[in-house]
């Protein structure tokens, strides 16, 4: 008869605990970091999970609970680690303390991935567009590392407007990082040919591309570097994530464009997500 050992089993300290293998500064309000993967998870790429730390003792009773967040995964499904793309808010109930964590340290990570940036809930098309702000990168980061979105567009134009240069900085290693993927390489292929856009702008800090993407949409400026057209529901395909006025904004030109929202139980032509703020 099979007798269970108890003693092996080593009770984990936190619920749904998982290992931080690395974490990466970028600027003083921004930075990524690695955890391990729970062998049952499963997710399509574009999908968020609630992560993060176990509260603070309760004053009078003494009790904690979890502090979680929602997270988009930013790596990859084929990735044997999950990657995180975060803000760091000083005085952020979660973020403030999440911004000190290192390898081998424990976070929570509830293992329910969700979300509409995904596949499913876009009608096929010729051109997808992802448009991020800020940490609104993190979704496109697992999206564009996914063979799928070059099997299913001809071209894939990422745009990310941030702040200043150095909040780039994460969006232009990605970009590098899949052009110098074998795998992915190969599906995106190269120099007048290849699939892969990137079109990053800054707004308070000069660089080769200032302005705010919806602003330099509306002056046609986006599509004339980039030659191509301008949106049609016929041919293109968006995906939004970033704050909440960009979101708005963008969403409100998509719809003049002529494309339409969609979800997982009805693919149409654009859909947004925002991004995480603590
Ligand atoms: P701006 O500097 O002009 O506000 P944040 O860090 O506040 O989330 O902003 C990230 C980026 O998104 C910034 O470059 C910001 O530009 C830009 N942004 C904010 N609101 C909008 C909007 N309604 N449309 C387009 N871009 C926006």
């Amino acid at each position: 008869t099979p007798v269970t050992d108890t003693t092996a089993v080593k009770a984990p300290t936190l619920p749904d605990a998982q290992t931080v293998t690395e974490v990466k500064h970028y600027t003083d309000r921004l930075f990524s970091f690695r955890v391990t993967r729970p062998a049952s998870l499963r997710f399509r790429s574009g999908e968020f999970v609630m992560l993060g730390l176990m509260g603070e003792p309760d004053p009078e009773t003494g009790k904690q609970k979890p502090l979680l967040r929602a997270y988009s995964i930013a790596s990859p499904s084929w990735d044997d680690e999950l990657e995180f793309y975060s803000i760091k808010v000083p005085d952020g109930p979660l973020t403030s303390r999440l911004q000190h964590i290192e390898p081998g340290d424990q976070i929570i990570l509830r293992p329910k991935p969700v979300g509409t940036l995904v596949h499913d809930a876009l009608l096929p098309g010729k051109r997808l567009w992802l448009f991020a702000t800020g940490t609104g990168i993190a979704p496109f980061a697992s999206l564009l590392r996914d063979p799928q979105t070059y099997e299913d567009y001809d071209e894939v134009i990422l745009t990310h407007t941030c702040r200043e240069v150095g909040e780039l900085d994460y969006g232009r290693d990605l970009i590098e990082g899949i052009r110098n993927d074998e795998m992915l390489a190969e599906l995106i292929g190269a120099g007048f040919h290849e699939k892969l856009r990137y079109y990053p702008t800054t707004t308070r800090e000069d660089s080769a591309k200032t302005g705010r993407i919806t602003d330099l949409m509306r002056k046609g400026e986006v599509f004339e570097d980039l030659g191509v057209e301008p949106l049609t529901p016929e041919t293109d395909r968006a995906m939004v994530c970033g704050n909440l006025a960009f979101n708005l904004e963008l969403k409100d030109m998509l719809e003049e464009y002529g494309l339409r929202e969609g979800a997982n139980s009805e693919p149409k032509e654009y859909v947004v997500e925002k991004a995480f703020v603590d």
